[in-house]
């Protein structure tokens, strides 16, 4: 038996804020296959200034729904076809943002706990009085509110953290640029080599099978790999003919040169970090700076330092004419000192890419007028 929703039983409530009646007047939908009951709620609903919708059944509320925009649905528990916890999943799946109070002639904690576990906001049991009614819509209604205020606002900061990444990021790449323009009007040759040797490095390292993630920091160790440079002498590092044994051992300074200067902005990409430091190691353990060996040189340093050594091979260098090769040869140097100098994996991996065409030559290449590398080697090695 349903007790009539009555206003001398109210019990003695808090006031809440009435619900905002300008612009945003919230649109109800009461679902009762009780048509008196049904009715009733609805006219306290819409004394209180919300917009109203009612339905006989839940097939019938979801048929609403996909109408109006509905903000709370007031829905029986026990109904004829789809019963209140079948329409309350549906609804939690279909309309998210939705407020259910769930209502019932049946007083049961279990019930209660249940609806309230699936998502219904609040739980009313019959007989209703009309003041508890009106204070829970409100209450729910409220909470809804904020919930979705919430929900706004870390949307909101989320793309405002975003943002703030994607401006450090670009921060970031504008420093390492800035300095890697440094380098560049000291020594003519690093540009276009870093550019081939990072694209390079990408090309053995996706044929070795590593993630996206690896790819891209590989291939900005490859960019960065010669910064060090910044501090060799110009006269050395232009110097033409054969370097003496100081000054070898000078321009061998560069990796930690350019690990030191990096490190604190590459914190985030540590394999590009490992690229400037160990890009000269050698397999043998007889490179530099710290004559590590086999699988103790990180994989990265070991793909850039194939990279690094076929674009230093098959380089013109107008300071150092007649120390290029041309690609055949430069292919016998590396199988010649696979696992001596490089890492066998390193090298079969970039020889394999070559020999099925898979190293875009003219991506690298380019005139001797387009100011990359400022002239060299620009075309596939002969
Ligand atoms: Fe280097």
């Amino acid at each position: 038996m349903i007790a009539p929703i009555s206003a001398s039983r109210a019990p003695m409530v808090t006031a809440l804020p009435r619900p905002r009646r300008s612009g945003d007047i919230a649109t109800c939908l009461v679902v009762d296959d009780e048509p008196r009951l049904r009715q009733a709620l609805a006219r306290v609903l819409e004394k209180d200034g919300y917009v109203t919708h009612q339905a006989a059944s839940g097939a019938e509320a979801l048929a609403v729904m996909q109408e109006q925009s509905i903000a709370l649905v007031l829905s029986d528990l026990r109904m004829p076809g789809m019963d209140g916890t079948q329409l309350l999943r549906e609804l939690r799946a279909r309309y998210p943002d939705v407020a259910v109070v769930m209502i019932s002639a049946v007083d049961d904690v279990d019930t209660a706990v249940h609806c309230l576990a699936n998502g219904a906001m609040d739980y009313l049991s019959k007989p209703c009085h009309l003041e508890e009614v009106r204070q829970r819509i409100r209450q729910a209604l409220e909470r809804r509110r904020l919930v979705l205020t919430e929900r706004d606002y870390h949307a909101e900061l989320e793309s405002r953290v975003a943002e703030q990444a994607r401006r450090l990021e670009s921060l970031f790449f504008n420093s390492i640029q800035s300095l890697a323009d440094s380098l560049e009007a000291k020594d003519r040759y690093t540009r276009g080599h870093s550019t081939r040797v990072s694209y390079y490095s990408g090309v053995i390292a996706r044929e070795m099978g590593r993630p996206a993630d690896d790819i891209w920091q590989i291939e900005l160790g490859g960019h960065v790999h010669d910064l060090g440079k910044i501090g060799v002498r110009e006269a050395v590092l232009n110097k033409p003919g054969r370097l003496t044994d100081d000054e070898y051992e000078h321009i061998m300074t560069h990796m930690m040169v350019g690990w030191r200067i990096l490190a604190p902005l590459l914190s985030e990409s540590p394999m590009a970090l490992n690229i400037v430091r160990w890009h000269h190691e050698r397999y043998d353990g007889r490179g530099g700076p710290d004559r590590l060996a086999g699988e103790h040189i990180p994989l990265e340093a070991r793909i850039a330092a194939v990279a690094d050594s076929f674009d230093a091979m098959t380089s013109r260098r107008p300071y150092r004419p007649g120390l290029w090769m041309p690609l055949e040869k430069a292919l016998e140097e590396l199988r010649v000192h696979r696992t001596k100098q490089f890492d066998p994996d390193a090298v079969d991996a970039f020889l394999s890419v070559i020999e099925r065409g898979g190293v875009d030559w003219e991506r690298m290449g380019g005139t001797m007028d387009d100011g990359l590398g400022d002239g060299w080697p620009h075309r596939k090695p002969e």
